[in-house]
């Protein structure tokens, strides 16, 4: 299975995420395709606070993938701003490709707040653009900071997200 890891980190934990799932996924022998959303100048504390609040987005360098076409399986992620998707995630899901029937798995990682608001938003993106959600998940940044838990939970994501139902 072909599988793309999109995402915004802003101090790196949606990264060590993606990557744990990324490596229990490459074990299993699926490709992996990671792309980690980089804005152009990077914002301040504040100045990510106000863009999430208002639902702003951020001019990237990253160049985004033209079309999902090609992957089985996409992995969307990235940190709680303010209860909701940060500047960058929000200028991906903006202007995100055709996703009709790509199959879909939302993350955020947060410091122990409310995730609700923040994938209730990226949902409705993703299925805007036609994916079709099969997972979402919350998990906080004291998870990721052991690698035990870290390992565990990538292992239970996994399982999850290649689940026989969903395929
Ligand atoms: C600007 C900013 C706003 C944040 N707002 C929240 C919040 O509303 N709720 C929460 O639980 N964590 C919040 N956090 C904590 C991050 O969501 C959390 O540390 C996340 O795992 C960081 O991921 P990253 O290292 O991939 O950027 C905020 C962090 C920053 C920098």
């Amino acid at each position: 299975m072909r599988v793309l890891l999109i995402y915004h980190s802003r101090s790196g934990v949606t990264h060590s995420l993606m990557k744990a799932i990324g490596a229990e996924l490459e074990a299993r022998n699926h490709l992996t395709t990671y792309v980690r959303l980089e804005a152009e100048r990077p914002l301040s504390i504040l100045g990510a606070c106000w863009a999430a609040l208002r639902r702003r987005g951020v001019k990237l360098r990253t160049e985004l993938p033209r079309s999902l076409m090609g992957y089985d399986l996409v992995l969307i992620a990235g940190p709680v701003h303010a209860g909701r998707p940060s500047a960058e995630l929000n200028t991906f899901l903006d202007s995100m490709p055709d996703a009709i029937g790509r199959r879909v798995a939302v993350f955020a990682t947060h410091g122990g707040g409310n995730s609700d608001e923040h994938l209730r938003s990226v949902k409705v993106k993703v299925e805007r653009a036609g994916g079709l959600i099969i997972y979402e998940d919350a998990v906080s940044r004291g998870t990721v900071s052991k690698p035990l838990e870290l390992a565990g939970c990538a292992r239970n994501i996994v399982e999850q997200v290649l689940r026989p139902s969903v395929w």
